[in-house]
């Protein structure tokens, strides 16, 4: 299948790039610790892993983990798509701090040894160990404002609707589109939020796959697209028409003849879901890298 790798960058507006399109910027390491490591660092961890994804390496400790993880932290964090059920308290070790670039310490004290040129923060934060579920829900959404300014800090280009930089340059969907040379390669276009912006080309199928964390939406610019759905069902979408597929829903779109799409998904979203085929493509290809 022919690379994007090819298309010239300077044609996405600056302003739209996301973080994972700057030049190499190093991965930075995260270690979450707290007493634990059953509620607060892992919360914490699913938050970052699930909104930065492969831009920033997520590990968490605790300096007296517990033996499992705190059954209200994984339910309510399941309410917001992520899934931490199966994550497990580990004893944080000097190795543990030696690999991370930036130490955030919940309530851990002096536990946490000490190594000159991190960047150490302490985030004060309610212990929901024993909390009924609404004050968890109260830590959870504490700790997800926490992280996603820390992901602006540490990413620092990744906001496309930085006021700072952003400059008045409107996007073109025809223009972006004529930059796709290959069926089925989204190409990584914009950003809002914790959203991609992407467009694509489309002929023939592609395979049968769902999202089990994030619905995905596709516009149709031009053609006649049919998802087809589990359950028997599909949806025909003609030009200006648009569809979103629920999350955990298996999906395989269908084109008949050549369609461009506008396709609006989060951040963590992979190309073909749960499966791996040959014509997967990686985000960073998407982004053009
Ligand atoms: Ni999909």
């Amino acid at each position: 299948m022919p690379s994007l790798n090819d298309a010239p960058a300077a044609s996405i507006p600056a302003a739209s790039l996301p973080a994972a399109a700057a030049p190499a910027a190093p991965r930075p390491a995260v270690l979450f610790v707290c007493v634990h490591n059953a509620g607060r660092s892992q919360m914490a961890a699913g938050y970052l892993a699930a909104l930065a994804g492969d831009r920033v390496d997520v590990f968490s400790a605790g300096s007296e983990p517990g033996d499992a993880v705190n059954p209200a932290a994984v339910a309510v964090m399941a309410e917001e798509g992520i899934d931490i059920a199966h994550a497990e308290p580990r004893h944080l070790s000097v190795d543990d701090v030696r690999q991370a670039d930036v130490v955030i310490t919940m309530g851990c004290g002096d536990a946490c040894p000490i190594f000159p040129g991190k960047r150490y923060e302490d985030w004060a934060l309610t212990d929901p160990a024993g909390q009924p579920v609404d004050v968890v829900r109260g830590v959870r959404d504490d700790i997800r404002s926490r992280v996603e300014a820390l992901i602006e800090e540490l990413l620092p280009s990744a906001p496309a609707e930085d006021p700072a930089t952003a400059t008045a340059t409107p996007t073109s969907i025809a223009a972006e589109l004529a930059e796709v040379t290959a069926y089925w390669t989204p190409r990584v276009v914009g950003r809002v939020n914790d959203q991609y912006i992407k467009v694509a080309r489309l002929l023939g199928e592609l395979v049968w796959h769902a999202h089990e964390n994030e619905g995905e939406m596709f516009l149709v610019v031009s053609g006649q697209l049919v998802i087809q759905l589990e359950g028997e069902r599909e949806v025909t979408l003609g030009p200006g028409e648009f569809y979103v597929v629920p999350k955990g829903v298996r999906h395989n779109p269908v084109a008949a003849e050549e369609v461009e799409i506008v396709l609006i998904e989060t951040v963590t979203t992979a190309h073909t879901g749960d499966v791996v085929v040959a014509g997967t493509v990686p985000i960073a290809r998407q982004l053009g890298e």
